[in-house]
């Protein structure tokens, strides 16, 4: 599987499939600690027992029809403090695919892809510091590909959104070439690239939306993102937007 990948960018060099794995992420982290490794290894698998998601969930996905895979990165010209341009980096890449499929996508903020208001794909980035460098950063994607049901969340997949079924190494190709596109981006130091794209794409931008914080249900407006990813909320009738993280803010939906 995935030897077909035409790729010749840093992402994809190399690909490594396991028909089974915990999470790709775990075995990527491995992979760049092992002797000869070579930045952009891809590790993706048709299925995981521990697969990770965001805020310490677990992330399901239904064994074949999915994809999931980390790529093993090594950054060096990113700041720390700037590292949410590597999170930004990935969903631009995801997003642009989907768009180039001609599906509406957009980033949910922070690093959720989503087509209108289903989320189809979820990405888990895990930077590893070493003084005060980003030694490296392991981008964990699940996408939903040929997935036709899914039980309690709002999501949607690449299936039911374009009514076939589609290759999974067809996709990944597809996907890795839009992936190194902005990797190219970043790792020339077009940060304001990055970051202007980024809230091109972001779901709900300058949209008046109801946000709850500490139980408390408000309507307001994302007015921008800050270096460090945080989210600038600017809750109705106030001025000063307020610098937000994942945990303390969640969006709630209309319907
Ligand atoms: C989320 O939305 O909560 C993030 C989900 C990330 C899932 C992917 S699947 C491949 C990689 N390995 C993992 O264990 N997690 C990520």
């Amino acid at each position: 599987m995935y030897n077909s990948i035409s790729n010749t960018g840093i992402i994809g060099k190399k690909i490594v499939y396991l028909p089974t794995c915990h999470s790709t992420n775990d075995i990527a982290a491995e992979l760049v600690r092992a002797e000869g490794f070579e930045e952009g290894a891809i590790v993706i698998t048709d299925h995981q027992t521990n697969g990770r998601g965001q805020r310490g969930t677990a992330w399901e996905s239904r064994q074949g029809s999915n994809l999931m895979f980390s790529l093993a990165l090594t950054p060096a010209n990113v700041p720390i403090m700037q590292q949410f341009l590597l999170s930004q980096m990935v969903a631009l890449g995801l997003v642009q695919f989907l768009k180039t499929i001609g599906l509406p996508a957009s980033i949910k903020w922070p690093n959720d892809v989503y087509v209108e208001d289903r989320k189809i794909c979820g990405t888990l980035i895990e930077n590893s510091i070493q003084g005060n460098r980003i030694s490296s950063c392991i981008a964990g994607i699940g996408l939903n590909v040929n997935q036709l049901e899914f039980q309690g969340i709002r999501a949607t997949s690449l299936a039911l959104e374009t009514k076939k079924t589609w290759s999974l190494e067809e996709a990944l190709d597809m996907i890795i070439k839009e992936l190194n596109a902005y990797y190219a981006v970043l790792i020339s130091g077009e940060f304001r690239t990055i970051r202007a794209h980024y809230l091109d794409n972001l779901l709900g931008l300058n949209e008046t939306r109801n946000f709850r914080i500490a139980n408390k249900v408000f309507q307001g407006q994302i007015v921008g993102i800050n270096d460090y990813g945080h989210l600038l909320l600017l809750k109705t009738g106030t001025n000063h937007p307020l610098e937000l993280d994942l945990k303390e803010v969640e969006w709630i939906w209309d319907n």
